[in-house]
């Protein structure tokens, strides 16, 4: 068994777990080979490739970030992508391809299995938990756990001050990151996508704090909030973003609303107001040993479908069991936070 693989889209804590547990699978149980793909699809476009064997994945499990790379590449919008692809299947003679990403790999993923018929497995991955199909991606957790400790340091220094501190978090269109953060780190309001909120009603919250004798306050918001429509500044389309242009998957780089809202706060409640933009420090470092196993898992069980045959699946993890479930769920729009949990985070705001 012949079995390629790439890592695409964003990098996340736990893509090298997946390249490993793919390559000691497939070596070690099947006495198969395994090729890895350079960025993304572009390796697989170009013919930038990797033999994969012990060596190579000897010692990745705790590394950040992916030894294969990654890029945004979409081979729908290259040209020649797609018979690149196809190309590349005949001349490397694959059984099967392991592609490691979030919606936008995963979507192009399930379009060559559907349209090509090519042999394709998925796995999620994306820090933004916003995958439909699974309970929680890998990369998830280690950004959780990064963002509820930067939460935890700037609560000490916000105290000292008496200030109100934003706090921005990535998370793409859905509040995920922000709200197990905020859980996490006792945030006393959180502002994500799923929900929208008043400039009025931020101030009165706070407000509320320091009449009870807090006078400071961590405001937690997730890059795709939308900015309030009573607040000054307004931007078109309330999403707030670095640059206007998209990617080659039609996406904005979203960034910038915890600086328009720190100085909104300022502005109407008269609270000295300081913002920290967390950014890729969130996608960076050694993954939890949550992420560290289920990135394993998903990888085991991508080799044992392509083994199979299964082919147009995705790993996805379903309570505690990893099962494989329909490739095209990526593609159904993304996973946003339930009220359930957001009500949870309510309890505590003010
Ligand atoms: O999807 C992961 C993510 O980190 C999002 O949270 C964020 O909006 C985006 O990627 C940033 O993308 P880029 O790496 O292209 O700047």
């Amino acid at each position: 068994m012949r079995v390629g693989m790439l890592t695409g889209g964003g990098d996340c804590p736990g893509l090298n777990a997946v390249i490993r547990a793919v390559v000691r699978r497939t070596l070690e149980k099947y006495g198969g080979s395994v090729i890895g793909f350079r960025y993304g699809w572009a390796g697989m476009i170009s013919g930038n490739a990797i033999e994969l064997g012990l060596d190579e994945v000897s010692g990745i499990l705790p590394r950040g970030g992916t030894i294969l790379g990654t890029s945004r590449t979409n081979p729908y919008k290259t040209d020649g992508g797609v018979d690149g692809i196809v190309r590349r299947f005949k001349k490397e003679s694959l059984d099967a391809l392991v592609a490691v990403g979030g919606e936008d790999t995963l979507g192009v993923a399930s379009r060559l299995h559907e349209e090509e018929s090519l042999p394709i497995i998925g796995v999620p991955k994306t820090i933004d938990n916003d995958i439909v199909g699974t309970d929680f991606t890998f990369g998830f957790d280690t950004a959780v756990s990064i963002a509820a400790e930067a939460i935890d340091r700037l609560h000490t220094t916000a105290e000292s001050h008496n200030r109100v501190v934003v706090v921005e978090v990535m998370g793409r269109h859905t509040g995920w990151i922000a709200v197990k953060a905020g859980i996490a780190g006792g945030a006393d309001l959180i502002i994500i996508p799923e929900i929208s909120i008043s400039l009025a009603e931020i101030c009165e919250v706070i407000k509320k704090r320091h009449e009870r004798g807090k006078n400071f306050s961590i405001v937690v918001v997730a890059e795709g909030a939308k900015y309030p429509e009573d607040a000054p500044n307004q931007v078109e389309g309330g999403l707030v973003t670095v640059e206007q242009t998209t990617d080659s998957f039609g996406h904005v780089r979203l960034g910038g609303i915890g600086n328009k809202l720190a100085r909104a706060i300022e502005l109407e409640t008269g609270y000295e107001t300081r913002v920290s933009v967390l950014g890729y420090v969130q996608r960076g470092g050694t993954p939890t040993a949550f992420d560290r196993v289920l990135g394993t898992r998903f990888g085991v069980l991508a080799a044992d479908l392509a083994h199979q045959g299964h082919f147009g699946k995705m790993t996805s993890l379903s309570g505690d069991k990893v099962i494989p479930v329909a490739l095209s769920h990526a593609s159904e729009g993304v996973k946003r936070v339930d009220s359930e949990l957001f009500e949870v985070a309510r309890t505590f705001f003010g």
